[in-house]
């Protein structure tokens, strides 16, 4: 990728910090960073680290002579093949959806012919506000892509959307829209389920689980990464859908096996979904009250097994991923696992590993009929990226 160039637009926001990681990966991907810096960006981080990370200069002024002698806004707008903003403020975005041009950023973006991607980093009610909806919708329109965010804690202290989405994120978004990288799974169409599923007691009340659907996420960007046409079945989650990815939502077991089936055929199916082995029996339409004396036991019938159901199908993908979540015995019991499902991987989760539930990282083992890999400790975001290149192989 060493001739991709990208013009990073770093707007004021505390998120700014995560754009100089996000440098540091482009420039180690071998793609040119070329970076501008708001006024307000220049509060969060300093030109001399955005310039160290990115070596090259940082473009501040739109009436710098010294700036438009090296090279006009003009042509800065279109020396490059992407143009990323990354934190894209509220204000960014506004002044990106009505055009205005009154500072170095915004008329680069004015000025530009060539793709932009957003990474929104706001307080969620800027993010929910009917302003940034609408001016969400005019650059959408426009054909601006979007990258998160997050739904999370924030800096401000508050929860909800408007977190800017993590660095990889970004950085598999952008190695998407440059198409550039290796496509190995170009015309492969990929079936990921991902999250908790919620079973329904009453309109109030649902059996559920701690999956964050982080690990199920990561995969289908990995995939979606080396050019899988990919599909997500997401019970409910925090996260925001991988760029380039179509994500169906549901919330029950019975809903997210039919909306894999709706996604079929498929050449690749990986569940990583912590899918509810068991349901309420009646779902009451009221909601349940307190009686006098001691409540009603909730009777439980076993839900459909995803994995197994698609492993067996008539219209079975190529190849069937699982997971399973292993304190002890870990290859006995996956191997036993493959058995049960029929799938043809099982990627063994070790959570008896400190952190292994809910954190970044996963310590897993890849085990198929031929034997097992085990990996180290590493990122989920990691974990995904090499389980697809592991796909991509048996597509090769
Ligand atoms: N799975 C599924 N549908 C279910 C249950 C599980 O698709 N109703 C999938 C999960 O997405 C995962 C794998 O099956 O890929 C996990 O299998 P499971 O039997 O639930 O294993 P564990 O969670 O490891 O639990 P146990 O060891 O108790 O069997």
């Amino acid at each position: 990728m060493s001739e991709k160039r990208i013009l990073l637009i770093v707007g004021g926001g505390i998120a700014a910090y995560k754009s100089l990681e996000l440098t540091r990966m482009l420039r180690k991907a071998g793609v040119a960073v070329r970076p501008i810096l708001t006024r307000a960006g220049a509060a969060f981080v300093t030109p001399l680290s955005l310039a160290a990370l990115a070596e090259d200069k940082v473009y501040s002024e739109l009436f710098s002579l010294t700036d438009e002698a090296e090279m006009g806004h003009i042509e800065l707008s279109r020396s490059a093949d992407l143009v990323v903003v990354a934190p894209a403020t509220a204000d960014l975005m506004a002044k990106a959806a009505q055009g205005l041009a009154n500072d170095l950023a915004s008329t680069t973006l004015l000025a530009t012919d060539k793709p932009v991607l957003m990474a929104p980093a706001m307080n969620v009610r800027m993010w929910e506000h009917a302003a940034t909806r609408r001016n969400l919708a005019t650059l959408t329109a426009d054909g601006v892509a979007f990258v998160g965010p997050d739904e999370g804690a924030m800096a401000c202290g508050e929860y909800g959307p408007g977190r800017m989405a993590e660095p990889a994120a970004i950085f598999e978004a952008i190695m998407a829209a440059l198409g550039g990288g290796a496509r190995p799974l170009a015309g492969k169409r990929a079936l990921v389920t991902a999250g908790p599923t919620a079973e329904p007691i009453d309109p109030v009340r649902m059996l559920t689980n701690r999956s964050s659907g982080k690990q199920g996420y990561a995969i289908a960007r990995a995939l979606a990464a080396l050019g899988a046409e990919v599909t997500l079945v997401s019970g409910p989650t925090a996260l925001s859908a991988p760029a380039g990815v179509t994500r169906v939502d549901v919330e029950s077991a019975r809903e997210m096996l039919a909306a894999c089936e709706a996604a079929l055929p498929a050449d690749i199916a990986v569940c990583v979904a912590a899918v509810a082995d068991w349901r309420p029996a009646d779902t009451s339409g009221k909601k349940l009250k307190k009686g006098s004396g001691a409540p009603e036991p909730i009777a439980l019938v076993e839900n459909p097994d995803i994995l197994a159901t698609l492993s067996r199908g008539a219209r079975r993908p190529r190849l069937v991923v699982g997971f399973a979540a292993e304190t002890n015995d870990l290859e006995a019991h996956a191997k036993a696992k493959l058995g049960k499902k029929g799938c043809d991987w099982i990627v063994a989760n070790d959570v008896s590993v400190e952190g292994a539930m809910g954190g970044d990282d996963n310590t897993v083992a890849l085990v198929s009929a031929g034997g097992i890999e085990r990996w180290d400790r590493m990122a989920k975001d990691a974990v995904a990226r090499r389980l697809a290149d592991r796909i991509a192989q048996e597509f090769a």
